[in-house]
């Protein structure tokens, strides 16, 4: 994997990384902070992390960035890639489909930043940096779950806050997926994709993120399917 360690504009002295194998203890150590009632939680992720061989958003499609100082001290980390729910999903039964839709939606699963070093910018930097590598890498949108607390922050980040996702998938049908304990931060990352209101349904629709799913003007939601 190559490694380019970037600079941050504003930031003299805080560099972003690709994360490697070695640096996972580090990685989940500031990560569990995203779930203090759940530290443990990004522990099924350390077979990932210690075999970043296949480089990120590649095949496995994570994306692991540490943000370090000029010694080398990890400051925060962040942790993306397949949306989970996606997995699970009785409306991706099919495995091409669940192909394309990884392929155009990603998610960030955990950012977190050192404690002493909050408030400092390091956060902002790393969601940043994962939207424009999402963005390169040729993702229509960007998600994340976040507690009410945050929602202003990522609303700063120009990321659109929700209840749900709502996902048209063509002709009319939507996936849609609900958190019980969090909202959905959402970012378009191309031209094709469009978060648009439709009459019917509670969240924005997710439009175009596959070819020749976009919804015109005046669809409705008729509590099936989409009609206009
Ligand atoms: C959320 C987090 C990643 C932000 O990183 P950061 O480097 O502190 O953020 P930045 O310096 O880029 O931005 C700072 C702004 O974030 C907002 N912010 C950060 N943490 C916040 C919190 N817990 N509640 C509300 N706002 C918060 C504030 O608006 C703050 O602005 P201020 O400095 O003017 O008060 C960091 O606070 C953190 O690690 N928190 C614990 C883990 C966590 O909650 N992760 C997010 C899971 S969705």
């Amino acid at each position: 994997m190559k490694a380019t360690r970037t600079r941050l504009p504003g930031l003299p002295d805080v560099f972003i990384r690709d994360a490697k194998a070695s640096d996972a203890d580090a990685v989940l150590r500031l990560v569990a902070a995203a779930n203090p009632d759940d530290p443990g939680a990004f522990e099924g992720a350390r077979p990932g992390l210690e075999n970043l061989s296949e480089g990120p958003l590649s095949r496995t499609a994570s994306l692991v960035i540490l943000a370090e100082d000029g010694t080398g001290t990890p400051l925060g980390a962040l942790m993306g890639g397949v949306p989970s729910w996606l997995l699970k999903h009785p409306g991706v039964s099919h495995p091409i489909l669940f192909e394309c839709l990884i392929a155009r939606i990603g998610i960030i699963s955990a950012v977190a930043v050192r404690p002493d070093r909050r408030g400092g910018g390091v956060g902002s930097a790393l969601v940043r940096h994962a939207v424009s590598r999402f963005t390169r890498a040729g993702y229509g949108l960007l998600t994340l779950n976040f507690t009410p607390s945050l929602e202003g922050y990522y609303q700063r980040l120009k990321f659109a806050t929700m209840d749900n996702l709502i996902v048209h998938i063509g002709d009319g049908v939507m996936l849609g997926q609900r958190w019980d304990d969090t909202r959905v931060a959402a970012k378009t990352l191309d031209q094709r994709t469009e978060l648009t209101a439709v009459q019917g349904l509670d969240s924005p629709l997710v439009s175009g993120i596959l070819p020749h799913t976009r919804v015109p003007k005046g669809t409705y939601f008729d509590g099936e399917r989409l009609r206009r």
